[in-house]
């Protein structure tokens, strides 16, 4: 299978490491030789409740049943997407009351953009330097790491960029601004957290400017940080709320949530001002229906603070010069970017999957399902230590 993997899939590097799966169940993956490797990636934050939970299993089966796909997004009214809209309704404060559902993150990234254009009739996007908002062309423009998107130009023109918690580059942002599109933790950059009092005086300049903020949760949000939002813990109220990864548990989604005011827009100005054939289906809605009621009723929230600080003790190492994030997105930082694939692919070898940042070249990622275990979360650091301690000691 590796070969035809290296010889027929298209690739995205030349160092994928190819690993063979057989199966996946809870917090493990097995290969074709029957190796189990403990998750602490969850596909890259997109596996909240970790492989194939017996909930969206059930979930998604019995919607298999009924229906898979009766009609493109928006004309008829079907049950499981109706019923996530509203639940993402209840799950944020008014006015943001309406979803718009798609595919995938960077398609809600792209929704989202046309959105504050068509709002505001204005067209600069500014986003924060070190920014990962998705791949397609509209989300790589507002990403400022030229070596990544020289090939692609020209992308969208009226882009530009500010720093992340500096207050001084807040006043970059004017009437002219459409947007301001930020992750509520900079993922790629390294896991950086918003300063309190810069979000706030963000959130105070785009009312000020009738610009709208845009919240990038595709990474934090779905309740990794211990809110089911990462923003709820600023008491900030953004216009637009963009999900996706772990929304539907290990199915592909992407959803903005806004004011039916503004989400009216696609409706007239002009009609059809956004379309998708699966936005919405069925299948992949009743999966997320299932993600998030068991999110919310089987307590992991709640548990996210005690889960956090259990790696925090047991990644304390004298190679670890630090651990950024929060809840269950945290980043290992090592002394420099020298070893950490080589680390990554050693620990995979040793039974343990961890992976990289795509910015911060000395960060080790450690996204796990909420349903880790302490004696995993143990199990799991001190392979990592150890294996740091053979490339550093
Ligand atoms: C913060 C953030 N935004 C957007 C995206 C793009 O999502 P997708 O890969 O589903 O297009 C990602 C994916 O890694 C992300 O982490």
């Amino acid at each position: 299978m590796k070969e035809d993997f290296f010889k027929y899939q298209a690739p995205t590097t030349p160092f994928a490491p190819g690993l063979e799966i057989d199966s996946a169940s809870g917090n493990y993956i097995t290969d074709i030789a029957g190796k189990k490797y403990l998750d602490m990636v969850a596909g890259v934050s997109a596996l909240p409740l970790g492989h194939c939970h017996p909930k969206i299993i059930a979930a998604v089966k019995t919607q298999l049943d009924r229906y898979m796909h009766v009609m493109v997004y928006g004309e008829y009214s079907q049950q499981p997407a109706v019923e996530l809209c509203k639940l993402l309704a209840s799950t944020m404060p008014a006015p943001l009351e309406m979803t718009y559902l798609v595919n995938s993150g960077t398609e809600a990234i792209e929704a989202s953009i046309k959105l504050a254009r068509t709002v505001t009739q204005r067209s600069e996007i500014i986003a924060m330097k070190n920014c990962y908002h998705g791949n397609t062309l509209g989300s790589l423009s507002l990403m400022d790491y030229e070596e990544r998107k020289a090939p692609f130009r020209p992308l969208l023109p009226d882009v530009n960029h500010i720093q992340f918690n500096c207050l001084p580059d807040l006043n970059k942002i004017t009437e002219r601004t459409a947007a301001v599109i930020m992750e509520t933790i900079q993922g790629g950059a390294g896991f950086i957290m918003p300063d309190e009092r810069w979000f706030n005086a963000l959130r105070e300049k785009c009312t000020a400017t009738g610009s709208l903020l845009i919240l990038d949760e595709i990474q934090p949000g779905v309740g990794r940080t211990g809110t089911m939002w990462h923003f709820q813990q600023y008491g900030i109220v953004p216009d637009v709320v963009v999900s996706g990864k772990g929304l539907a548990g290990g199915l592909p989604i992407g959803s903005l949530t806004a004011s039916a005011a503004h989400l009216n827009h696609f409706k007239t100005s002009p009609m059809l001002g956004h379309i998708t054939t699966f936005g919405g289906n069925p299948v992949i809605a009743s999966a997320a229906l299932a993600t998030l009621k068991a999110v919310v009723e089987d307590g992991y929230m709640e548990r996210m603070k005690m889960m956090e600080l259990r790696f925090r003790e047991s990644l304390l190492s004298k190679n670890i010069v630090q651990v950024r994030g929060t809840g269950l997105m945290l980043a290992a930082i090592l002394p420099d970017a020298k070893y950490t694939a080589a680390i990554v692919d050693r620990c995979r070898e040793k039974g343990v999957i961890f992976f990289l940042l795509l910015f911060e070249k000395r960060a080790i990622r450690i996204t796990p399902p909420y349903t880790v275990t302490m004696d995993e979360i143990d199990h799991a650091c001190n392979i990592l230590k150890e294996t740091i301690a053979e490339f550093y000691n």
